[in-house]
């Protein structure tokens, strides 16, 4: 891929005349395929001047936080610091159930942890005598720079918890944003060719909320354990069968209603897991993947009897419009 290797080169030479040979670049990463080719390509450019920041809100996927460390900081060498903030998140969440007032709290959440991690790795820098985060990567791709100045529909509110609009004022932190002309194929290629895991190259979008918009309902502890462990078998059953790649975007929900079952000579009363996969170019509109019947049945069966708190599981079959592609 030549246009992209050559990109490559020609960014990574920009971000180093523009960052000079002791500034220092703060990011946060998410384990998705945007975060990490901007942060790999900071690693390249700049090595450790560049830090990078995982913050654990306590609803990312089945041991997403330790997958994500693995590899950016194990295999990609990338600095990265993990805060673990999943029990102020869970604690704030306690008792929420309006779909946008979690949003709000986990975005908010998200900002001040953030900052504080932000503060934090400013005053060790300059303590070591390396000069002040000067810096902030964002891997804003051109359909967000479009949609941002083209569009203030409902995802204004999307992109709500990317607003580190403060950061950038207290600390006075300059935008870097090394994917802002990209499209996500182009992203997906970069990825390639800077040797990023296909898994994570190839990986469905999640949403910054995360699992906190896929548990209808309050968001406890319990409840998310569910949903992530329904969510992970359906998962690894579509990449056993092939599909993840066809598949657009696809995750577990964990409704909030109970409905009856049977168990042996016994009457159940337990929870309802509803399965949702789309195929879409834009995500602005989508249709629902005509999951085949045996795999179905192979991941009902499982969640069924892998998931302890679920009797029942259903196939979502809306398309946007008018439904959307989460639940919340
Ligand atoms: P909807 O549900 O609006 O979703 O059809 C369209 C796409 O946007 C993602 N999404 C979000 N992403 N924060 C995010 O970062 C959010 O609050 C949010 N809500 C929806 C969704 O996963 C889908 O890819």
């Amino acid at each position: 891929n030549w246009t992209m290797s050559s990109f490559i080169d020609k960014e990574l030479e920009r971000i180093r005349a523009l960052v000079g040979p002791e500034g220092s670049v703060i990011g946060a990463v998410s384990g998705g395929v945007d975060s990490t080719v901007a942060a790999v390509l900071m690693k390249r450019a700049i090595g450790d001047r560049f830090h990078a920041v995982l913050v654990d809100n306590g609803v990312m996927r089945l041991d997403e936080c330790a997958q994500v460390k693995k590899t950016l900081a194990d295999n990609l060498g990338i600095n990265l610091t993990v805060a673990d903030a999943s029990e102020l998140f869970l604690g704030r969440l306690k008792g929420v159930t309006d779909p946008e007032r979690k949003r709000k709290i986990i975005g908010n959440t998200f900002v001040e942890v953030f900052e504080a991690e932000a503060h934090k790795i400013d005053a060790v820098s300059q303590q070591s005598g390396l000069g002040p985060i000067e810096w902030l990567l964002q891997g804003t791709l051109y359909p967000d720079v479009i949609e941002s100045i083209s569009f203030k529909g409902p995802s204004a509110t999307i992109k709500s918890h990317h607003n580190v609009g403060g950061l950038l004022e207290d600390m006075r932190l300059k935008l870097i944003e090394p994917l802002r002309e990209l499209f996500k194929d182009e992203v997906r290629a970069l990825g390639e060719l800077l040797d990023i895991p296909e898994d994570l190259v190839w990986r469905h979008p999640f949403p910054g909320p995360g699992i906190a918009i896929r548990v209808l309902g309050e968001v406890t502890p319990s409840q998310v354990e569910i949903a992530r462990r329904a969510d992970h078998i359906y998962i690894d059953e579509i990449k056993k069968a092939g599909l993840y790649r066809q598949i657009s975007q696809a995750y577990a929900a964990l409704l909030p209603v109970r409905s009856v079952g049977v168990m042996g000579d016994q009457r159940t009363y337990e929870q309802v897991i509803a399965l949702r996969a789309v195929e879409t170019k834009d995500f602005m509109t989508a249709d629902w993947f005509p999951m085949p019947i045996d795999v179905l049945k192979r991941i009902s069966n499982r969640i069924i009897n892998e998931v302890k708190g679920v009797n029942r599981v259903l196939y979502d079959v809306s398309s946007k419009p008018p439904s959307t592609i989460e639940f919340e």
